[in-house]
């Protein structure tokens, strides 16, 4: 299951690259498993076909970026930073004029919640856990639990320097409005929702399709 994964994150990004990257482009490139695929057919592309193009983590405009993602729902509304980033992707994928999303089949969801049972991940100021942790509880249901680290020495801590909030929501919501609302909340940096901003999802399937 796991090689069939990988291969599937592979025909993704593959086809991600092969659509979307064209000579001349600035292009975003985000974080995570999937994306190293999508880096590694950009340098093919380059070696094989002479494309002229920079590749930059963040930058004030970008033609294309291209990212994985935890979930994504058939809004292609998302959420991100399963992997501790997503600050820094957002940031990239609002610079983007087109953002567009790499993952295998295990992420594609009609609705979040169903395939990635973590939560919404949300980067929070440290000193402020507590209290934002509370409020969403109290305001929007569920839990929002601090990150650890594996090696339970103690809390993550985002390329920020800040710690994660995991929140597991116990049912489905306007992620819209969602999304504003804790984003308000004092000492949030970042949500992991990531709402009207991809445009497109490319997803490796079990077939080998995408
Ligand atoms: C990192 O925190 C993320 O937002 C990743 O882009 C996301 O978790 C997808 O990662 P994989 O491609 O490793 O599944």
């Amino acid at each position: 299951a796991k090689n069939m994964a990988e291969e599937a994150k592979k025909k993704a990004a593959y086809a991600a690259v092969d659509n979307h990257v064209q000579n001349n482009q600035v292009v975003g490139v985000g974080s995570g498993s999937t994306i190293v695929y999508a880096v590694d057919r950009l340098a093919e592309r380059v070696r094989q076909e002479k494309l002229n193009i920079v590749c930059v983590p963040t930058s004030f405009q970008l033609d294309v970026a291209i990212d994985g993602a935890d979930e994504v729902d058939s809004d292609l509304t998302l959420i991100k930073g399963g992997g501790g980033c997503l600050t820094q992707e957002k940031i990239v994928a609002g610079c983007a004029k087109h953002f567009v999303v790499i993952a295998d089949y295990r992420k594609d969801s009609k609705t979040l919640g169903q395939q990635w049972k973590k939560g919404v991940p949300i980067e929070v100021i440290p000193m402020s856990y507590i209290p934002v942790s509370r409020t969403i509880a109290r305001c929007f249901g569920g839990e929002a639990r601090l990150r650890m680290a594996v090696s339970k020495a103690g809390p993550v801590v985002t390329d920020n320097s800040n710690f994660i909030l995991d929140w597991k929501f116990d049912q489905a919501q306007d992620w819209k409005e969602v999304n504003t609302a804790i984003k308000m909340i004092p000492g949030v940096v970042e949500t992991g929702l990531f709402v009207s901003m991809a445009e497109r999802a490319y997803f490796g399937m079990e077939d080998g399709s995408v």
